[in-house]
């Protein structure tokens, strides 16, 4: 797979093993009975074989008669009810690189447990048998429009509004307002602003608020506000703008009263909407950081904030992203990174100018900056 390849846009799931997608028959309902056929049942982990990423990719062995998606837990072996989906080694190696090529991301194996029940989420939701037949699935032609489903179920889309806000106020005190108006002195009247991993918008809708709240919106400035995110669930959750406490609960009181509309009493309970004038002043689109082109598309932005993603990556992910954020900022723009993240490998590409307690801000290097 290219760096410039795209995860296929997500269609209604199919159902698989429909005879089309050469895998066989299979239930499409959720296994629920646990005296179904297809109800997990547990199994001996076969001893590790190292698999290379050809391997990987390649058509799945067919499982072996009977094979579950589950394994046994301890307990399980002791003859109690309680099992939960294991994968063997040469499966989550599987996984593992196929999310890698696809995202980014890197599992590392004490993350085995963690991929293997979201695995199974989609195992369920497309009536397969086990890990093996899923696999077989993702391999065959049709598989590849579940590739989103896949990326989607083990995104980690941890995010609230006024995320680290002691960072959020150094950026409004020494970066916006300057930069701001050192726009207005250049005649220059629209600034644009990514959020490039923005889960479920949080973090774009905080930065509308705070262009509400110091008096930025809409006098002689105009703003794009984009977000990007390669979880295409979240990207919908961000396009609603319905939120609950958790994510609400460090909104400032008087911009909560003002931009939201409370429903105690909703079905699925207590929420927060976003008034239509902040949704529809934020854009959000599917973006892959590992994706070229797609990036590329994006156009240059005055500010980028991202935020808690590249603790996902492994170095050249890292290095693939930081060179995005770069290629999309503007001569004198900044980047803004996670609290705990940093990019002392990719300081030939954005060096750290501007240290505040909270913050620091990043700028393009120099052209010919050396990788040291
Ligand atoms: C922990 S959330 C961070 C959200 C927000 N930036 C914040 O700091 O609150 C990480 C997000 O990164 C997204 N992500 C992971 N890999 C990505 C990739 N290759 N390109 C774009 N987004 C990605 C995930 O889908 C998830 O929504």
């Amino acid at each position: 797979m290219s760096s410039s390849s795209t995860i296929p846009p997500r269609p209604t799931t199919p159902a698989p093993g429909t005879g089309s997608d050469g895998i066989g028959p299979s239930p499409v309902a959720k296994p629920l009975n646990p005296n179904s056929p297809f109800a997990p049942r547990p199994v001996a982990t076969p001893p590790r074989q190292p698999v290379s990423l050809a391997a990987a990719i390649q058509p799945a062995k067919p499982a072996a008669p009977g094979a579950p998606a589950t394994a046994a837990t301890p307990a399980a072996a002791g003859g109690l009810a309680s099992s939960r989906p294991t994968l063997t080694p040469a499966q989550f190696t599987f996984f593992e690189k196929l999310i890698y090529e696809l995202s980014g991301m890197r599992f590392e194996a004490n993350k085995s447990y963690f991929l293997a029940s979201k695995i199974d989420l989609r195992i369920q939701a497309l009536g397969l048998k086990d890990f093996d037949a899923y696999m077989a699935y993702l391999n065959t032609p049709t598989g590849r429009t579940e590739y989103g489903h896949l990326v989607d179920e083990v995104s980690i889309n941890e995010t609230f509004f006024y995320r680290h806000e002691p960072q959020l106020q150094a950026f409004r005190e020494h970066l916006l307002l300057p930069l701001a108006q050192a726009r207005r002195t250049q005649g220059q009247k629209n600034l644009r602003i990514w959020s490039a991993a923005s889960s479920t918008g949080d973090e774009l809708y905080t930065l509308a608020l705070m262009l509400r709240d110091s008096g930025l919106w809409g006098k002689d400035l105009s703003w794009d506000l984009v977000g990007t995110d390669i979880c295409h669930d979240a990207l919908e959750k961000a396009r609603n703008g319905v939120y609950r406490r958790y994510n609400i609960r460090n909104i400032p009181p008087a911009l909560l009263q003002s931009y939201f509309t409370h429903d105690p009493l909703s079905a699925g309970g207590e929420t927060w909407q976003l008034k239509a004038e902040i949704r529809s002043s934020c854009k959000f689109q599917e973006g892959n950081l590992m994706d070229n082109a797609r990036c590329a598309a994006l156009g240059r932005f005055d500010f980028i904030f991202c935020r808690n993603v590249l603790i996902y990556f492994d170095e050249p992910s890292k290095e693939k992203a930081v060179q995005h954020l770069a290629n999309n900022l503007t001569e004198d723009g900044y980047v803004l990174l996670g609290h705990s993240e940093n990019i002392y490998s990719q300081r030939h590409i954005l060096r750290p100018v501007k240290e505040y307690a909270a913050a620091i801000a990043y700028q393009k290097a120099p052209p010919g900056t050396p990788k040291l």
